[in-house]
């Protein structure tokens, strides 16, 4: 098996400063990747700033023998951070969104403002950075994308109504970006991580924070960004040495005449076959998913 290398690669880390962002970088670094290291150092809140949290994480590629760079804007600005590896390095080969914070709040007691800083960091931000980086990757052929994602945006979970929106939201784009992308040689994937991080530590016991290294994360992300990989498309939950790849199922339902029309009741009669899973599709396109409604409206 081959190393994956990223020698002359330019890969850009949102959010790089700790957590995940910061095992990414490390490992890229020591892979031959030259790295920007972005972070606005706030608090997992989303409040303050400080340069010290990309600093410190250069210093360390740079004392493994790695080249690093660091860029202190929020990933609202994202346009920057994308000139900063332009810059430096001349190009951007990879990009890795992963900056994050968290508002958790029940839905009845959210405001506005825990929705939306939600909504500039995860989605806005994602979309400043990979806009701007975008037509350089279009350009030159090549390109690596990562979205970061939740198991909050799959499954939903108590208190993150505006952080499971946007995680879902994310993969939403990265699936659209796939198909976008793919003739030009840039895949993009999304991951749902769980890790023990500055984010999770103030839901989990800390045994359990300790056992969740992000090192059990970076594997998938280096392998996803890695330049022989073709996967793009994809949904991949990963943590704790565990990784599965995840898509959607649909049931085969029940399709009723249209010539004869239907009405609430019909669907309650129906409604075991409607949600039964046996035998059950598993769509990856909007034409492979809209087959049946089709075939039904012209039968
Ligand atoms: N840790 C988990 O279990 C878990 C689970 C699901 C998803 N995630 C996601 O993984 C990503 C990394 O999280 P982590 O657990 O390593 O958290 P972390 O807090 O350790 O790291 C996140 C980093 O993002 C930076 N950041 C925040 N807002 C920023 C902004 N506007 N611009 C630039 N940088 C900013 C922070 O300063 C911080 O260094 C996040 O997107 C998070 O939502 C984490």
């Amino acid at each position: 098996m081959t190393d994956v290398r990223f020698d002359d690669r330019v890969v850009v880390i949102t959010g790089a400063g700790n957590g995940l962002g910061r095992t990414y970088a490390l490992e890229m670094g020591k892979r031959g990747a030259k790295v920007v290291v972005n972070d606005l150092g706030g608090s997992a809140f989303g409040d303050g700033a400080d340069k010290a949290a990309a600093d410190v994480v250069v210093d360390e590629i740079k004392a493994g023998g790695g080249e690093a760079v660091a860029n202190y804007d929020s990933v609202t600005d994202g346009d920057k951070i994308v000139q900063t590896a332009m810059d430096s390095f001349g190009k951007i080969d990879v990009v890795i969104n992963n900056a994050g914070i968290l508002r958790d709040k029940t839905f009845h007691k959210m405001e506005e403002r825990d929705w939306d800083l939600i909504y500039d960091v995860h989605v806005r931000g994602a979309f400043k950075v990979s806009h701007a980086a975008w037509p350089y990757m279009r350009d030159q052929n090549y390109g690596r994308m990562i979205f970061t994602a939740s198991a909050a945006g799959i499954y939903g979970n108590f208190g993150q109504t505006n952080y499971a929106m946007a995680k879902l939201g994310l993969h939403g784009m990265s699936q659209t970006l796939a198909l976008e992308g793919r003739s030009k040689n840039i895949m993009v994937n999304t991951i749902a991580p769980i890790a023990g991080s500055r984010l999770t530590e103030t839901v989990m016991p800390q045994q359990l924070v300790d056992a969740l290294k992000p090192d059990f994360i970076m594997p998938l992300v280096v392998k996803l960004c890695d330049e022989n990989s073709q996967e793009t498309g994809g949904l991949y939950e990963v943590g704790a040495g565990f990784i599965g790849k995840v898509r959607w199922e649909r049931s085969k339902g029940h399709s009723f005449s249209v010539s004869q029309g239907f009405n609430a009741e019909d669907v309650n009669d129906a409604w075991d076959e409607i949600v039964d899973f046996t035998d059950a599709d598993h769509p990856s396109s909007i034409a492979e998913a809209n087959k049946p409604l089709i075939k039904n409206l012209k039968s």
